[in-house]
């Protein structure tokens, strides 16, 4: 085993900052709109505000219990409550790190790019042409190594040193960004197209089980949920830290920061009317329509841009993190590697497995794809069997530390029936081949 006593958060602030931190990033302001875009808005958004409370708040609350309870990272954590025949769903949970922030880091580093560029030169109008050439070769690739170097050096200095500092100090300037965005997107003229497409329901699409899977897969990316990225966090948490008050104030912050960002992104995309570009390519959405409109707004929109993108970085610069943190802290207590060599080794294994997401968009969409419907959505669905079911004790240690209330046993069961049954729906409606869906739908 490496070195000393486990680290310790400094404070339930630093704890709950840097578990925000780590929920709120590109999924929130670049996946949370451009699927809200192509699920036809407003129905989108209340399938995913139902999903993340009715499912991902129960195991975001899971995640914490076993995280805190055993004080280990995914792997021994399993293994500590369930035997050694769990470890294969610890070795799941690091190798879904792996791929997500592969794949993270390259997106995040488009966004380095065009924060780069923006203060440099400003954006430019012929948007797609300048998106394919951010997102493609050795350009990406090198954003994306830069990138994950800044992860690297945050996770190396530790949990404290690194994570909780970085997460304390970013996460405020990133909501005063977001809101400020907010208040200034509302000002435009057109701004109210925005909003009708963004908050007025389609309720045809309410009842698309299509809708819905994308909705509830967003729902574990948005709260980083499903690999044991809160478990790992809550692993570094004494035991007079409230969890369920944790969990409840991490996933509010997590919503609010999506449903805000997406009153920045739809008005300013209608008020310029570049709503029909939004269609036009998934992942690019944000990356095409925004720097679009920035461009089209003149220096106030240069301005506005660059602080739309410095509030992207911090997102995805807190989110990496905590991805790289399951990472190395397995190898950490696993391997008895130093933190230094972990994240240093880790960061680059990890930066290589990047390229193919940096060289092409279509196989980083398809990354995440699969990263998110299966991996993550199949590790909620294993982790709430395992805490309702095998693990002994959880209510027992999700009521440490807080007042003992009478939700416990229905949380609980959440997850031994209704969160699983539903999640398995999700993962087996989606394995089954589209001729065959159509068929299933004449009944
Ligand atoms: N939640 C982050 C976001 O919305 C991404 C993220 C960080 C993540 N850690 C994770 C997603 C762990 C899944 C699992 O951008």
């Amino acid at each position: 085993m490496a070195g000393g006593p486990r680290e310790q958060w400094t404070s339930r602030h630093g704890f709950v900052l840097a578990a925000i931190g780590s929920a709120v990033g590109l999924g929130n302001m670049w996946r949370f709109s451009y699927l809200a875009a192509e699920n036809g808005g407003a129905a989108f958004v209340i399938l995913y505000l139902a999903t993340t409370l009715v499912i991902g708040l129960p195991v975001l609350l899971a995640e914490l219990v076993l995280g805190r309870g055993s004080q280990k990272s995914p792997i021994q954590a399993l293994t500590h409550y369930g035997g050694s025949r769990w470890k294969p769903l610890g070795l799941v949970f690091v190798t879904a790190g792996f791929l997500i922030l592969s794949y993270y880091a390259v997106i995040a580093g488009w966004a380095v790019r065009y924060g780069l560029a923006a203060i440099v030169s400003g954006f430019d109008p012929n948007a797609a042409e300048r998106f394919g050439e951010v997102a493609s070769g050795w350009d990406a690739f090198g954003y994306h190594l830069a990138f994950m170097a800044l992860t690297v050096f945050v996770v190396v200095r530790g949990v404290t040193g690194g994570i909780e500092r970085t997460s304390v100090v970013l996460m405020p300037i990133l909501f005063v960004l977001v809101l400020g965005l907010a208040v200034y997107a509302a000002t435009l003229n057109g701004a109210s197209a925005g909003y009708a497409y963004y908050l007025r329901p389609d309720f045809s699409k309410l009842l698309s089980l299509n809708v819905l899977k994308d909705a509830a897969g967003q729902a574990f990316f948005s709260l980083s949920l499903g690999m044991g990225a809160m478990l790992t966090f809550a692993s570094y948490l004494g035991r007079n830290v409230n969890l369920p008050r944790a969990a409840a104030l991490i996933a509010g912050a997590d919503i609010a920061i999506a449903f805000i960002a997406g009153l920045v992104v739809f008005p300013m995309i209608f008020a310029l009317e570049l709503s029909a570009d939004v269609g036009a390519s998934t992942v690019g959405a944000l990356f095409i329509t925004l720097p679009k409109a920035f461009a089209e707004m003149g220096s106030v929109g240069r301005g506005v841009g660059i602080l739309f993108f410095a509030a992207l970085i911090v997102g995805a610069l807190t989110s990496a993190i905590s991805l790289l943190e399951v990472v190395v802290s397995s190898a950490i207590d696993g391997l008895g590697w130093s933190r230094r060599k972990a994240g240093i080794l880790l960061g680059i294994a990890i930066a290589v497995l990047g390229a193919p997401s940096a060289w092409s968009t279509d196989i980083l969409g398809a990354v995440d794809q699969v990263a998110n419907n299966i991996l993550l959505l199949g590790g909620g669905f294993a982790l709430s069997i395992f805490v309702g079911w095998v693990m002994a004790g959880p209510i027992e240690e999700a009521s440490e530390g807080a007042s003992s209330a009478a939700w416990y046993g229905s949380w609980r069961n959440l997850l031994r029936y209704a969160v699983p049954a539903f999640l398995f729906f999700i993962l087996v409606y989606d394995a089954i081949p589209s001729t065959f869906r159509t068929i299933a739908d004449l009944f």
